[in-house]
């Protein structure tokens, strides 16, 4: 914050630096000063990808709240819009457009709403807006998904588990995204020797494909507390005793990490046991689906939880890790705060902006402090707003924020 005083003092009295088109930025009173934005000295381009459902809800906020904790950090956004998914097919014919793929890889960071809906349910599996996703995935050649399980304070009765249990949980799952079981070769469909009709995959993992999760773990748990947990089942699967042997070699390039292994089974046991004793966990492809998304039940709530998936170089594609939530689309009932949060992981994974991400996460605290709940997460004596209240309560935090330090 010492920097940002200073920044406000040098520039002195009433002031306020903001693009026009965020006019409910800068609310009229605010004390003695508008708003605490900086000259810009540093800009990024960022591909907005809005797609279906709540999607437009929600990216519409997290752009405002974007803006707005990166202006006050001197960082200013361009940001271009694309379509995709659902609204991609409705308008050219296929989920990603290449357009929209060539866009995202020249600008410095993604973010992505939502994806899907009833319309495109029975199309095709080339024409289905999932489809898009795993190839925007692909493109984008991001091979490390984080997702973050945090049961905040003001949400822990969300969570299905105890409160002395859910209590305090703050973990990172870092789950390989583009190797193993989903996509080893040989697969499909052939008959045994029976005649009888069978399916098969391959679990399958090279050492470079291990190294470099590896490393993206261990440089992940440095920024957290410093303790990483490989997850595998090197008892029985030989890819996992290579996962095993690559991730304790790799852990020589991190002296001031401590590493420990666990199985699958226990892991996924341990995680509603007592989730406390994890920091971040590495897993491979498989694995880390099924538990991060337990890992995301500790929390409760779907419409807080956050995502980052980042390729060796390149844009880090960013978002929420619910749907489109066809049910309330179009209703101003979507909860903004896993794309909100999805932005803050963009400043800090994506750009290294770790300052105005911490604005925004401090932001999305002091909102639910205030008692403002959207209706998935609400509970009595809270106050119920919707998408669009819930974005500028959130923007009123940042901006106190600075009123606060000055
Ligand atoms: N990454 C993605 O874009 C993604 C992920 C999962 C599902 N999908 C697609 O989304 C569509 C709907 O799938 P689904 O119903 O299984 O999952 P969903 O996450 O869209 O919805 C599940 C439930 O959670 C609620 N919900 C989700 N996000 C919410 C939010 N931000 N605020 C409040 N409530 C929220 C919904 O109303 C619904 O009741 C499908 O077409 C599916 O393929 C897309």
């Amino acid at each position: 914050m010492a920097s940002l005083q200073l920044n406000l003092k040098s520039l002195g009295g009433p002031y306020c630096h903001h693009d026009a088109s965020l006019p409910k930025q800068c609310p009229p009173k605010m004390g003695r000063i508008r708003c605490g934005a900086t000259t810009p000295t540093r800009s990024y381009s960022i591909t907005l990808l809005p797609g279906d459902g709540i999607g437009p809800e929600v990216i519409s906020v997290a752009k405002g709240v974007l803006s707005l904790a990166g202006s006050l950090e001197g960082i200013e956004f361009g940001f271009q819009e694309m379509p995709m998914g659902g609204a991609a097919l409705d308008l050219t014919g296929v989920p990603l457009p290449d357009e929209t793929l060539s866009a995202a890889r020249q600008s410095d960071a993604v973010l992505l709403g939502a994806i899907g809906g009833y319309k495109w349910d029975n199309n095709e599996k080339h024409l289905k807006p999932e489809t898009g996703l795993l190839q925007l995935r692909e493109g984008l050649k991001v091979f490390a998904n984080l997702r973050p399980a945090t049961v905040l304070p003001q949400l822990v009765d969300a969570s299905t588990l105890k409160k002395e249990v859910a209590e305090g949980v703050d973990l990172m799952v870092v789950r390989e995204l583009t190797g193993g079981i989903y996509f080893g070769k040989p697969r499909g469909f052939s008959s045994n020797q029976n005649g009888e009709e069978i399916g098969f995959n391959t679990e399958i993992y090279a050492t470079s494909e291990i190294d470099r999760i590896a490393r993206v773990a261990f440089e992940t748990a440095r920024k957290r507390h410093r303790k990483l947990c490989s997850v595998d089942k090197a008892n029985v699967l030989e890819a996992s005793m290579l996962w095993r042997r690559r991730v304790t070699a790799i852990a020589l390039e991190y002296p001031d990490v401590e590493l420990t292994h666990m199985y699958v089974d226990n892991a996924a046991m341990q995680l509603v046991r007592n989730p406390k004793q994890f920091d971040t966990i590495v897993t491979n492809n498989i694995f880390g689906d099924i538990l991060s998304d337990e890992a995301s039940m500790i929390t409760g709530s779907i419409g807080m939880l956050p995502s980052a998936s980042l390729g060796e170089k390149g844009p880090g594609l960013f978002e929420p890790i619910h749907g489109s939530a066809p049910d309330i689309a179009g209703q101003d009932k979507a909860n903004p705060l896993a794309t909100v949060l999805s932005a803050a992981m963009l400043l800090k994974y994506g750009l290294g902006e770790k300052n105005a991400a911490e604005r925004i996460e401090a932001a999305v605290l002091d909102t639910l402090n205030r008692g403002f709940r959207t209706g998935d997460i609400y509970s009595d004596g809270n106050t119920l707003v919707g998408c669009k209240q819930m974005g500028e309560e959130v923007l009123k935090s940042v901006e106190s924020e600075v009123l606060a330090t000055i």
